[in-house]
């Protein structure tokens, strides 16, 4: 359990995101590094993994959203209608980056970079354990429900996803804006994958 990166490469990719990032931005990769790694230790998944892929879940913002489109479009799972949410295109960009100028190729990696911006059906427990740990690290502004997600994410990934997307949800109806549908088609997935466990 010791990650896939080198600590040469991890080096430079932490020198290239102190450089490209804003700071706070750079801050908030550090803090989801950090809580992606103890989430991980709670859960039993590879810790040093999890650091790496909230490290790097960022990544595609050190291009502005125009320059992240032709990364973006390069990635293979996308979902329909994906990369018409400008605010999305980070996550594919970032992934496609790190698979094409870094010669990363771990899937439970990219996937997890490609993934934070979207929830969707299928995701792992790696990738939700990221997708989580971005919206819970300590550098946040707190918004209503955090504190809650923090306690919920320590025991259950699944529980936790579906509380994050239905504060998502709440979001973006008081913006006015619409959700993707994949997003929905998650929260129904994960619905399952609860009660599931509930009668087991
Ligand atoms: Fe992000
Ligand atoms: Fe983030």
């Amino acid at each position: 359990m010791s990650g896939v990166l080198s600590a040469e490469q991890l080096a430079a990719l932490d020198a290239w995101l102190r450089e490209g990032l804003k700071e706070s931005r750079y801050t908030h990769s550090l803090g989801t590094a950090e809580t992606a790694r103890r989430l991980a230790v709670a859960h039993g998944l590879d810790a040093d993994a999890a650091y790496e892929a909230g490290l790097l879940h960022d990544c595609g913002r050190i291009y502005d959203k125009e320059a992240q489109l032709p990364y973006a479009v390069q990635w293979p799972q996308l979902e329909p209608g994906e990369l018409d949410v400008p605010m999305l295109r980070h996550g594919p960009a970032g992934a496609v980056l790190l698979r094409d100028m870094w010669g990363i190729d771990d899937r439970q990696l990219l996937d997890a970079v490609a993934g934070h911006t979207l929830a969707r059906r299928g995701m792992s427990d790696f990738t939700k354990l990221v997708f989580l740990a971005d919206l819970i690290e300590p550098n946040r502004e707190p918004w209503d429900g955090i504190e809650k997600l923090r306690l919920v994410a320590e025991q259950d990934l699944n529980r936790a996803m579906a509380l994050a997307i239905r504060e998502n949800q709440q979001y973006l109806q008081r913006q006015g804006r619409e959700e993707h549908p994949a997003a929905a088609a998650a929260l129904q997935e994960i619905e399952e994958l609860i009660n599931k466990e509930d009668k087991a």
